[in-house]
């Protein structure tokens, strides 16, 4: 794998879902110019790196993740110069931006898919994964039937209106399931590449890849499809060894030796993030019923099995997640924050997480979101009418606001020094001025026992070594620790007291401390 791009060092990622974020035209709808408009706040808060979700052209049956052409931003956004200057403006910012590639699916409106559909043999004949009889369904992967000339079954990858891009076989069974290395897998793997060489030449930092893990069939070990990514790679050092690549696998003893910088902690799959903060007791909650020991294991055996190389990283919600603040509440999502900002990897904020911003329940699924609209509301940005976000009447918003009368906004909360947003900034300001903290640095677990609190751990990097303690619990707790704190770094909730080999650690705490 190549080096980290420099930046990843201490970056910080703001996830931005385009269509909630900011509506500069008064038609209901977020924008890239609202995007740009917003970036000064982004960088105040001291996020130096921003992951756009999809904003090209599609259907928006998925959200955007269901691309009808990958060379066209979406026009309820902008145009492409639209982007272009969005990125322009993140780079005169010192920040850098992500797109979001989709590389396992495209809409059925792709042309590419419905030039697939014909019958007769055509350049994009094998651009998907079709069986060659319409009598025979892919197995296991759901798929598109009875709607083409041509007389197959088309497998899905996700909606069953997302039809799975060809990549190949890694284990062929049957006489429609291709290798990896014949025509039309190699064609499809080459226009995958052309799209990020698109995208790359106009000015974006990388990409956050969909479904990363997903791509070659039939590849219950991931085997082909790292080979595929290292193929990526290898393109990527050739002609932009900048380009910075974070995949949602999930799996980072696969996505590094792909040649990822980072993979995502994600909320399933065998991360056991959702224990420290989704899930009926999370660890982070007040009640003190919860348990880190089984993420803490997991964790550690993927930085043994990626030996350290890539970035791990743990976002703090996703558009795809109950938001932060469905599960825990007030001081306590301060302290998920103080985790979330003092662990190695690059940690991603999704929007709105930094006002604590709610799941707003009871809604329509909106854009195939599902339950997970609830977490897609608009970005809540002052006191005025819907909430800064559009001046479109409320009715003519694509989704619907929080409408409670004590929403969070980000201006109250900018202006008071104790609000959850404050309290982010200067976890991200202490984050900036310790090496230790960021995302390279070392980190040994030195208390993480079953279902027990707190959860301590040491940060460090050349000389410098921070414990961090956190215990969201609301009862004191203490623990056996030789180490000796002796400066205070930063601190919310009281502070702890060192006795004979423990340290003992006032209810609902986060400290960090120089060794
Ligand atoms: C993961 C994305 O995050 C999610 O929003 C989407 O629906 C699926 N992949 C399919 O692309």
């Amino acid at each position: 794998m190549s080096r980290n791009p420099e930046w990843l060092d201490n970056a910080v990622f703001y996830e931005i879902y385009p269509q909630s974020f900011k509506d500069t035209n008064g038609d209901g709808i977020g924008d890239f110019k609202g995007i740009t408009e917003k970036l000064d706040y982004i960088k105040e808060l001291g996020c130096n790196a921003v992951w756009l979700n999809p904003c090209f052209e599609s259907p928006f049956g998925d959200a955007g993740y269901d691309v009808s052409d990958y060379y066209k931003a979406a026009p309820r956004y902008g145009t492409n110069e639209d982007l272009k200057q969005l990125f322009d403006e993140c780079h005169k910012r010192g920040m850098h931006i992500l797109l979001d590639l989709v590389p396992g699916h495209t809409s059925v409106e792709h042309k590419w898919f419905k030039e697939s559909m014909k019958a007769g043999k055509n350049e994009f004949t094998d651009r998907y994964v079709w069986t060659d009889s319409i009598w025979e369904e892919p197995q296991g992967m759901g798929c598109i039937r009875g709607i083409s000339d041509r007389d197959g079954s088309c497998a899905v990858n996700f909606f069953s209106h997302q039809p799975a891009l060809n990549y190949g076989f890694y284990k062929c069974e049957r006489p429609w399931q291709q290798p990896m290395d014949a025509e039309g897998p190699k064609a499809t793997l080459e226009a995958l590449k052309d799209v990020m060489r698109f995208w790359l030449g106009l000015g974006c930092d990388g990409f956050r890849v969909d479904m990363a893990g997903s791509l070659v069939k039939n590849d219950p070990e991931g085997k082909g499809t790292i080979k595929l990514w290292q193929n990526v790679r290898e393109f990527l050092d050739k002609e932009f060894p900048k380009a910075a690549m974070v995949s949602e696998w999930g799996e980072p003893d696969k996505s590094i030796p792909g040649g990822f910088h980072m993979d995502f902690l994600l909320h399933f799959g065998p991360s056991h993030y959702n224990d420290l903060f989704r899930c009926d007791e999370p660890f982070f909650s007040h009640r003190g019923k919860g348990d880190a020991y089984e993420f803490v294991k997991r964790y550690n055996e993927c930085r043994e099995k990626s030996q350290n190389k890539g970035l791990m990283c743990i976002p703090s919600g996703n558009h795809d997640m109950d938001r932060l603040a469905r599960s825990i509440e007030g001081i306590n999502l301060k302290i998920a924050f103080a985790f979330l900002l003092s662990m190695p990897g690059a940690p991603f904020i999704y929007y709105g997480d930094e006002i604590g911003m709610r799941y707003v329940e009871g809604l329509d699924s909106v854009e195939g979101g599902y339950g997970r609209t609830g977490s897609r509301s608009p970005m809540q940005w002052d006191k005025t009418t819907n909430a800064g976000f559009s001046s479109a009447p409320r009715d003519r918003l694509y989704i619907k606001m929080d409408e409670s009368a004590d929403r969070p906004d980000a201006e109250s909360q900018m202006n008071d020094k104790d609000s959850l947003r404050s309290e982010v900034k200067r976890l991200i300001g202490i984050r900036n001025a310790h090496k230790a903290l960021q995302t390279r640095g070392e980190i040994n677990f030195v208390y993480a026992e079953k279902n027990e609190y707190p959860l301590a751990y040491l940060r460090g990097c050349d000389d410098e070594w921070i414990l961090v303690i956190l215990n969201p619990a609301d009862r004191e707790v203490n623990f056996e620790c030789r180490l000796t704190p002796v400066e205070k770094i930063y601190s919310i909730g009281g502070d702890i007291s060192c006795n004979d080999g423990r340290i003992t650690v006032p209810p609902r705490f986060a400290g960090f401390y120089e060794i």
